[in-house]
């Protein structure tokens, strides 16, 4: 187990650029596997969850190069279809697998999908799609595993009944070499979509955003090898644009894509917040900050990724802040250890009309979920105490928060973190943060 001892309230500055985008990668590494020719992908960055997605290329059969932050994939030949129980219950997007193993091998076995624990997180929207496509899938609940079969996947008209960000991206990618054309309705629309689109039609991919939340996939015969530089993350970008608001704005921060940040930085603006922009580099900054409520949604609505770092920015705003997460059904993880370094917030539950609409997770009997609200008051000075991380950006939260306490605070489990930030701690020992990572047998 490894954890992190941070010494609070040091004085930050210089410049962070910021990573690829996780949320991209992951994909366009699965995408890969469409082709027999060697695909090489840039500015990959160097995350956990990267690593395992390139050992699940290497168990059905792959190869990987891997120099810097570019990638070389090369799949000539599908020789295993199923995944590990190890691997693929190590990150949620293992499951996005049974999308190329389908198209290329027509069948696929996969066990039932791990990842960040921030709700239930089921893919019965991805199945009932590529089951839609002509696949047949059978969930076997003695051993964990999705087994599917197929006999040829085939162009559809589909409607996701709710939004769905990998649900989208997994039609996506079985679409690309499906015969006919796939048109997807109700289509997620979040920024690394289209590059995950990009990428595929630099393969010879027939792919384009056809109308609102609308998606046409011309299926093409075989797709062929590409060098892509994916986007850079935007959920690092809102993660350095807190830190640097809250440690007195003296850190730049570069490669950003003002695009999908775009209703953050809105908010960060009514919130008191301003910046400065050159070019790709912003430096964030904010005197007195607002109180200023948030409600999570879906492109381009205030991403559920942020929430936990815009919670952490509340605590030092005046008044009372709420955040209502219509997302994931659990993800205020970071909550109780907040409040154990003194923050001031509340769960409640907030009145909702017709809760299985208004939500995106599935709900069970219509019931309204309880607690899918927090009330911040502010301003609170932080302090040090010993918190848990539960998820990845409730860790990221954690470590902020950490870095503008008072004392020393000990965060534990941060392999979570591990898993979407690059070289977090040493990028913050860079900007002259205090913190050392510990390995703990
Ligand atoms: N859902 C279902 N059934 C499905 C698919 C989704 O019930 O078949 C539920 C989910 O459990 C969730 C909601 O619907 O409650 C939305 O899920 P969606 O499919 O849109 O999101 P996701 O694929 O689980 C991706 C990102 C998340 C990001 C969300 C929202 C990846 C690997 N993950 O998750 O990123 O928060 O979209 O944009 O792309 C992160 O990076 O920390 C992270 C969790």
């Amino acid at each position: 187990m490894k954890k992190y001892v941070i010494n609070g309230q040091k004085k930050l500055s210089g410049t962070v650029a910021v990573s690829g985008a996780k949320n991209v990668a992951l994909k366009v590494i699965i995408a890969a596997c469409l082709t027999d020719e060697p695909v090489t992908i840039e500015n990959i960055p160097l995350i956990s969850d990267v690593f395992v997605m390139l050992e699940l290329i290497k168990e059905i059969g792959g190869t990987y190069k891997i120099e810097d932050h570019t990638v070389t994939i090369h799949v000539p030949e599908i020789k295993n279809t199923e995944i590990s129980l190890e691997s693929g219950a190590k990150t949620k997007t293992s499951s996005m697998f049974l999308a190329p193993l389908l198209a290329r091998a027509k069948k696929a076995k996969i066990p039932n999908p791990g990842g960040c624990r921030i709700g239930a997180r089921p893919i019965d929207r991805h199945i009932e799609g590529l089951e839609k496509m002509g696949a047949t899938i059978g969930y076997h609940s003695e051993d964990g595993y999705f087994n599917a079969s197929t006999e040829g996947l085939k162009g559809v008209e589909y409607t996701f009944d709710k939004n769905t960000h990998t649900g989208t991206e997994t039609l996506i990618i079985a679409a690309s070499t499906a015969t006919g054309t796939t048109i997807i309705k109700n289509a997620a629309e979040e920024s690394e979509i289209d590059d995950l689109i990009a990428f595929l039609n630099s393969m010879g991919a027939k792919i384009n955003r056809s109308g609102y939340r609308e998606i046409t996939i011309d299926g093409v015969e075989k797709l062929h090898g590409t060098t892509y530089s994916i986007m850079s993350d935007s959920n690092e970008v809102v993660t350095w644009a807190i830190l640097a608001a809250l440690s007195g704005g003296e850190i730049k921060i570069t490669k950003v894509n003002p695009e999908p940040i775009k209703i953050f930085l809105e908010k960060f603006k009514e919130a008191g917040g301003n910046w400065e922009a050159n070019a790709d580099e912003y430096r964030l900054y904010v005197s007195d900050i607002k109180a200023l409520s948030i409600q999570t949604g879906i492109y381009p609505g205030f991403m559920t990724d942020w929430q936990g770092p815009w919670a952490l920015f509340e605590t030092q705003g005046r008044g009372v802040s709420v955040i209502h997460e219509t997302i994931y059904e659990n993800r205020f993880g970071y909550v109780s250890e907040l409040k154990k370094m003194g923050a001031k917030i509340k769960f409640f539950t907030p009145e909702v009309d017709n809760p299985s609409e208004f939500y995106n997770f599935n709900i069970e009997n219509g019931k309204s979920p309880e607690n899918q609200a927090i009330e911040i008051s502010g301003p609170t000075t932080l302090h040090d105490a010993i918190v848990k991380v539960t998820d990845l950006r409730a860790g990221a939260t954690l470590v902020l928060a950490a870095l503008i306490a008072k004392g020393k605070t000990i965060i534990y489990g941060v392999e979570q973190i591990e898993r979407g930030y690059e070289d977090f701690a040493g990028r913050l020992a860079m900007l002259g943060a205090d913190i050392e990572v510990i390995e703990e047998a």
